[in-house]
């Protein structure tokens, strides 16, 4: 027989980059593919899950099995992950969400002035999406961040986990050649809670949906005792 564990799970990923929008032709965004998150929705519903792949812009097929809800902006993203995760049991904000957006985007196209060598850009702060989620009092699913960094990776990491009170982190090095943004490959250190001290797995670099495995068959092991209590 085929091995389901995650039968019965209901899990929410967020993947891919936002587009921030400057006017009606440009944006502010970032290099993100989407296959991190991707193969963490295909691994999920190889593992029986029910998966809803919350998804910026990205140049990927939808994984089979899997419901796909696409949007653009922060603002997007957060409406489905709220509504979403209403009743999911694990949510992975796997999504580089741009952390600014133009604070007035124009209504139409900027124009180039030929009398000013610079221009001002205003941004303002996007809200923390998986800091959201993890912040509720009621229907708070276990849930799962990543950290982009290009140094002191575990520091920020146990930091992320602690700030944002997450149920784990994915700590991945952003600096690294062919790994991490865009890559088919990545490598990570998981970091967990253990009671009052923190519990790390380092992942050496992988394929991506090899990784997504390790990482979802970790969670499952914090999990199951919560969804079968
Ligand atoms: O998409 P790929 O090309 O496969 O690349 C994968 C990846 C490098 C993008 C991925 O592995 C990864 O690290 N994703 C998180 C990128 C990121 O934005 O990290 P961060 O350290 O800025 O954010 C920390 C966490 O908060 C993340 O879970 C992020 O989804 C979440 N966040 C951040 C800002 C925000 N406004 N809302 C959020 O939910």
């Amino acid at each position: 027989a085929v091995e389901r564990p995650a039968e019965g799970l209901k899990v929410v990923i967020t993947a891919g980059p936002t587009r921030e929008a400057l006017d009606p032709v440009r944006y502010l965004s970032n290099h993100s593919s989407g296959k991190m998150g991707y193969a963490l929705a295909t691994a999920a519903a190889a593992l029986g899950a029910e998966v809803h792949l919350i998804s910026g812009p990205v140049a990927l097929s939808t994984p089979a099995g899997v419901a796909r809800h696409d949007v653009e902006s922060a603002d997007d993203m957060l409406a489905a992950a709220e509504r979403l995760a209403d009743d999911c049991d694990l949510f992975i904000g796997c999504a580089a969400v741009a952390d600014y957006r133009a604070e007035a985007p124009a209504e139409h196209k900027l124009k180039k002035r030929d009398d000013e060598d610079a221009m001002t850009l205003r941004l303002v702060k996007n809200p923390d999406i998986i800091a959201r989620i993890a912040a509720r009092d009621t229907r708070r699913p276990f849930v799962i961040g990543f950290a982009a960094e290009t140094r002191d990776l575990e520091r920020y990491g146990r930091d992320k986990l602690t700030r944002k009170q997450l149920d784990m982190v994915v700590a991945n090095d952003v600096s690294r050649a062919g790994l991490g943004f865009g890559a088919d490959d990545n490598a990570a250190v998981l970091l967990w809670r253990d009671g009052d001290a923190i519990d790390r797995d380092p992942q050496p670099p992988q394929p991506k949906s090899r990784l997504a495995e390790a990482i979802l068959r970790r969670a499952l092991t914090r999990l199951a005792p919560l969804h079968h209590a």
